[in-house]
């Protein structure tokens, strides 16, 4: 298949194209019917597995909460600044609950753990679709990882719950609203019937050079290599290492669920 130029658009992939992360906020609150209409748009329009919904979202507009949580986060000022901010929160309780109903108890694995975590992950993207097409601005906030243990504690979140991230709403500020980062290209994320790798040495080094001529237009210092660099500076050791243990603790299982049986 040859890559059609025309792009058709809707009102909702206007929506998508238009999308930036916005991190700085007006002081304009929204609207609670704005907010309720976002929150059932998502709740509607996102698929769940086996529709188990084995999600919860957390609506924090307390100043003090959204502080703590920015701290929680590694001094993410936008977590603060916001007027709401939503935790997306991976939810095994209610099915627990529901299977406990029956006398019988939840199958709890690595793949149960993902289908609440993905179940988390869908709900809050078309969350934030939702928001931005009335005119909002969101950033997702995987920093909530960064401290789970805390993080569900401040929250009140039930055993086999964790915050999977958190978003930030908010009128965005104009004068503090960033150009669009540019994507890896088309041919080297989507694949025809086939997976083909291509020549991805050239492929990064052109995005490097894209996205840093990007940094440099918004007045960020940036290395030449600007996405290669950054991958091999902060990702060469493993993130959050803690993370498997503190879930864990916290009630989410990773195994086969058969550990121990023949
Ligand atoms: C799961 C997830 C977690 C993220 N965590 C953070 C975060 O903790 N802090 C932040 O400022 N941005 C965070 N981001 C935003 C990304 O940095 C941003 O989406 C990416 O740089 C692309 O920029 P764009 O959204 O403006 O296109 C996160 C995005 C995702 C999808």
């Amino acid at each position: 298949m040859t890559t059609p130029q025309t792009r058709l658009s809707t009102p909702v992939t206007d929506t998508l194209n238009r999308h930036v992360s916005i991190r700085h906020y007006t002081d304009q609150p929204i609207p609670d019917e704005m907010l309720h209409s976002i929150i059932e748009a998502a709740r509607r329009g996102a698929p769940t597995s086996s529709n188990l919904q084995t999600y919860s979202l957390v609506v924090v507009r307390d100043p003090d909460t959204k502080q703590k949580l920015a701290e929680l986060a590694g001094g993410q000022k936008h977590v603060a600044a916001c007027p709401v901010f939503i935790a997306a929160v991976a939810d095994l309780s209610r099915v627990a609950h529901a299977a406990a109903m029956h006398g019988v108890p939840l199958g709890e694995n690595l793949e149960m753990t993902l289908y609440a975590t993905v179940d988390a992950a869908l709900v809050g993207m078309t969350l934030c679709t939702a928001a931005e097409s009335f005119g909002l601005g969101t950033v997702m906030i995987g920093g909530m990882r960064n401290k789970p243990q805390e993080v569900a504690q401040l929250l009140g979140l039930p055993p086999r719950a964790y915050v999977v991230y958190g978003i930030c709403l908010g009128y965005p500020l104009p004068e503090r609203v960033p150009s669009q980062k540019a994507r890896l290209p088309h041919e080297v994320v989507v694949h025809y019937e086939r997976y083909e790798a291509g020549d991805l040495s050239a492929h990064i080094a052109a995005y490097d050079a894209e996205l840093a001529a990007h940094y440099r237009a918004e007045g960020r210092n940036t290395p030449d290599a600007a996405w290669s660099s950054v991958v091999a500076n902060n990702f060469s050791k493993p993130p959050r290492p803690h993370l498997r243990a503190a879930l864990e603790r916290m009630g989410m299982r990773f195994g086969s669920g058969e550990e121990g049986t023949e």
